[in-house]
């Protein structure tokens, strides 16, 4: 999907796709270097981490192991609900491993707090994260974030991955909702 395909529910577009790919080719390059020698396992968080999941890991050049989790702290509304539902665990041993998290957005931090929590409590050598897109003005619990993707201001974002009450995840660029598109809900 492409803005022009919804064009009528856009404000305005925040990343492009070429911008996306530019930044996750980076990030990649540092991984490969980074994680060369360790035992390394990508954690990317359902659903909306898998668009960057994928352009990730196809820019990587060293083998990327991955597993799942599906996690949510919202409802279907556009604010945090400030509880974790665990909906689908990983099916990987994490200990001793080398965990890089793959997240679509940082927004208060709640959700990666807990997770980075989780995997450590259940043994994991290391845990680092990559959130594609970071909100640092709403930020309400601390996460030491090792490779930052795109600063972008306090506006509810839809595309590559995140959603509006399940759509617009298969849009190929990030972008502002008209606000009647969600305040109509
Ligand atoms: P946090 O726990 O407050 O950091 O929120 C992280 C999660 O909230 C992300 O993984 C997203 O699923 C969701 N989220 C936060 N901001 C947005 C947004 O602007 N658009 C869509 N989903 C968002
Ligand atoms: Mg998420």
């Amino acid at each position: 999907m492409q803005v022009a395909d919804i064009s009528n529910d856009i404000d305005h577009v925040l990343l492009t796709h070429d911008q996306i790919e530019a930044k996750l080719a980076e990030v990649a390059k540092q991984i490969d270097h980074d994680y060369a020698d360790k035992d390394l396992l990508i954690v990317a968080v359902l659903k909306g981490a898998i668009n960057t999941l994928v352009g990730l890991t196809e820019k990587m050049a060293i083998h990327a192991p991955m597993d799942f989790m599906s996690i949510s702290s919202y409802g279907s509304g556009t604010s945090s609900s400030g509880t974790i539902t665990v909906r689908a665990d990983l099916t990987t041993d994490v200990k001793g491993k080398d965990i890089l998290i793959v997240e679509d957005i940082i927004d208060s931090g709640f959700t990666l707090n807990w997770l980075i929590d989780r995997l450590k409590e259940r043994g994991a050598k290391s845990v680092e994260v990559f959130p594609l897109l970071n909100k640092p003005s709403r930020r309400k619990y601390p996460v030491s974030i090792k490779y930052p993707g795109y600063e972008i201001p306090d506006e509810f974002v839809v595309g590559f991955g995140l959603d509006c009450d399940e759509k617009y995840r298969n849009l190929d660029s990030i972008a502002v909702l008209k606000p009647s598109v969600y305040q109509g809900e």
